[in-house]
């Protein structure tokens, strides 16, 4: 059998390691289609921006850690477009179409933590196709937002769990 080379050889990555060094993190041998990353992860930190706000809207006390927690995905988010070069947009206009998950209040305290399930449920979902997208054209990206994943896969749960509590 015949063994598999290592990629690139010493020299190649020596040159290439020297080129256009002002790009910093994206090096030559980035492979995914950056223009593309920094739009969907400017999506999710929009996405991050809504899940953060209907948190804060619902059971101030219990989601704090919720709010907090997606606080901080906007900041893992937001650093990575700056390492890919990209412009972190934080700005309100055009939030909510820039959100995959909608914001949409809740009347009743069930019904808040009920908006508040499904805008989690949206992430979990758009975060998985991002990762598939990403595969294995950017690890860190995908890493990063493998942990966010899961993350919001826990708060899914919590919400439920909070559900059943209240007998809903
Ligand atoms: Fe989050
Ligand atoms: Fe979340």
């Amino acid at each position: 059998m015949a063994k598999k080379p290592f990629l690139t050889d010493i020299k190649t990555l020596r040159e290439r390691a020297r080129k256009h060094i002002e790009q910093g993190a994206v090096t030559e041998g980035y492979s995914a289609d950056r223009d593309t990353v920094v739009k969907v992860l400017n999506e999710a930190l929009a996405t991050e921006i809504v899940c953060s706000g209907i948190h804060a809207e619902s059971v101030a006390a219990e989601f704090l850690q919720h709010a907090n927690d997606e606080q901080g995905h906007a900041d893992q988010i937001a650093q990575r477009i700056v390492q890919l070069g990209g412009a972190p947009n934080f700005s309100p206009e055009g939030l909510l179409t820039r959100s995959h998950a909608e914001y949409v209040e809740g009347e009743t305290l069930t019904e808040m933590i009920k908006e508040d399930l499904v805008a989690e449920r949206i992430a979990i979902d758009s975060y998985r196709d991002i990762i598939q997208y990403l595969g294995n054209d950017d690890p860190t990206t995908r890493r990063m937002m493998e942990t966010i994943l899961a993350v919001e896969e826990e708060h899914a749960d919590d919400l439920v769990s909070l559900l059943d509590e209240l007998g809903k």
